[in-house]
């Protein structure tokens, strides 16, 4: 692997990464309904350590019971869960991999609140209430949003003291920071909404509280969403951030004292562009009756999940915004299935060019996520500076080993991840996994790929 930018460490300011290989948050439902985290989550995030990643970005983890997406995921809103962080980033380290934490918090966009949050809107930066499902919310006050900012500086601080290696503020997505953030959907007239400054505020203010906190030799980077395309389904909404925006929002996040920005896409998550690929009515139908309580568009929206003659209006609204993309960068080296390379060419590196304009504006190291699974096209993307390592989520899902199979020269693994999202649409109700049955010699060992993650269980022997 010598002279491969892939296996070269990548130098932040406080933290050194073995390679440029990062797993991507993924958040799955493995935890206990009050937060407290499983052996599960573990098992699950040494798959990734062992399979050679150079750090691991934790997933979605709330700093607020309130700031949940939904319940089963493990939190860090108060000191009793410090244990639990503490014994995933040992595990992790055993492989020389790094741990860093995703801060997090949902405001509006909360799939299943959670009967602790029963009676309660969701906070947000606005009341309007969230188009796409109609998550209901109410406008954050004052005196919320400078608790929520301490929130996010206790969060670091238990990430800290629990021996993690940084945090990533989770920015982008469509979560609180966006809400923020977005000129598309906050709407508030105080100092945290109207102009870019101020709607940038309140990221800002996390990031200096945080520096206050847990001083400045603790790695913290953000992601955000290059491009809001905040109307991309709902076409009424106004657009939201653009590139240039966020390229602003970067450069004051950066002299507020973030190490790294890793860059995404748009204002709702999943977004018809993240994760972008396929979409599976058959599977949508069976998981989002889960949420069907939860937002006042919910029952519309199942509708057109589960009569196929109402699919054709859904697809045109999922898809319209992909339409617009420009042509990948570049591509990789050629592929002989002429179905996987053309998967490659629509979904790999598909916020590179992005993230080649914010790295082009900031001094700190850029990551990308979307798509990335082919060696050379990663290798292509480091050298030429369009990101300084790439995060990935769904290829290593699908090959937990996928950095060991570059180490092994291979420029692609055997049976790769097709970007079918089937992972993605189960997430709600069943356990995390590729359910892409393709991939596998059958169902059964589909299944027990997936119920891999609870084995050891805690009371092994
Ligand atoms: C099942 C699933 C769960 C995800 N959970 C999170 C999350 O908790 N936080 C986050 O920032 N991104 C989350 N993502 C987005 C990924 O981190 C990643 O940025 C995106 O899927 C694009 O990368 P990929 O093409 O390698 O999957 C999730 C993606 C999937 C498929
Ligand atoms: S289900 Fe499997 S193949 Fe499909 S996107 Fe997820 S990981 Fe990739």
């Amino acid at each position: 692997m010598a002279n491969d930018i892939i296996f070269e460490p990548l130098q932040f300011r406080t933290l050194t990464v073995k390679n440029r290989i990062f797993r991507s948050s993924i958040s799955g439902r493995w935890d206990n309904y009050d937060g407290s985290g499983t052996q599960a989550r573990i098992n699950w995030e040494e798959k990734f350590a062992r399979g050679g990643v150079g750090a691991i970005i934790t997933s979605f983890v709330p700093v607020a019971i309130r700031g949940r997406i939904m319940p089963n995921y493990a939190t860090i809103h108060s000191d009793e869960s410090i244990p639990f962080w503490r014994k995933i980033g040992e595990k992790s380290h055993q492989y020389d991999c790094k741990l860093i934490l995703q801060l997090s918090h949902s405001g509006r966009q909360q799939d299943i609140a959670g009967v602790e949050n029963q009676g309660l809107k969701a906070l947000s930066s606005t009341s309007d209430t969230e188009p796409f499902h109609g998550f209901e919310c109410q406008a954050m006050t004052s005196l919320e949003i400078q608790e929520t900012i301490q929130k996010f500086a206790d969060g670091a601080r238990r990430a800290r003291e629990a021996g993690l290696d940084g945090i990533e503020l989770h920015s982008g997505n469509g979560y609180l920071f966006t809400q923020f953030l977005s000129s598309g959907i906050n709407n508030r007239t105080d100092e945290y909404g109207g102009s870019l400054e101020n709607r940038a505020r309140f990221l800002l203010d996390v990031i200096k509280a945080i520096r206050k906190e847990v001083g400045n030799d603790f790695h913290l980077q953000f992601k955000i969403s290059a491009v809001d395309y905040n109307n991309a389904v709902t076409f009424w909404e106004k657009p939201g951030n653009t590139l240039e925006d966020s390229i602003k929002v970067c450069q004051w996040a950066e002299e507020a004292g973030a190490d790294a920005v890793h860059v995404s896409t748009g204002s709702l998550f999943p977004h018809p562009l993240n994760p972008i690929g396929g979409f599976d009515f058959d599977i949508i139908t069976k998981t989002y009756d889960a949420m069907l309580s939860s937002g006042t568009e919910t029952t519309r929206n199942y509708i057109l999940f589960r009569k196929s003659f109402l699919h054709p209006i859904f697809k045109l609204l999922w898809n319209r915004v992909k339409k617009q993309l420009p042509p990948q960068p570049f591509s990789g080296d050629a592929v002989q299935n002429v179905k996987m390379s053309q998967l490659l060419a629509e979904n790999q590196g598909r916020n590179l060019l992005d993230s080649r304009e914010i790295k082009k504006h900031v001094n700190i190291p850029v990551l990308c996520t979307g798509g990335f699974q082919q060696a050379s096209y990663i290798r292509q993307a480091i050298n030429d500076d369009y990101c300084d390592g790439v995060t990935i989520a769904r290829p290593l899902i699908a090959n937990n080993d996928l950095t060991k199979t570059f180490q092994e020269g291979k420029d692609l693994p055997d049976k790769p991840c097709t970007y079918c999202n089937k992972c993605l649409l189960n997430v709600i109700e069943n356990p995390l996994g590729c359910y892409e049955q393709d991939r596998f010699d059958s169902y059964e060992d589909m299944m027990k790929e997936v119920m891999s993650v609870f084995h050891p269980t805690q009371f092994a022997p």
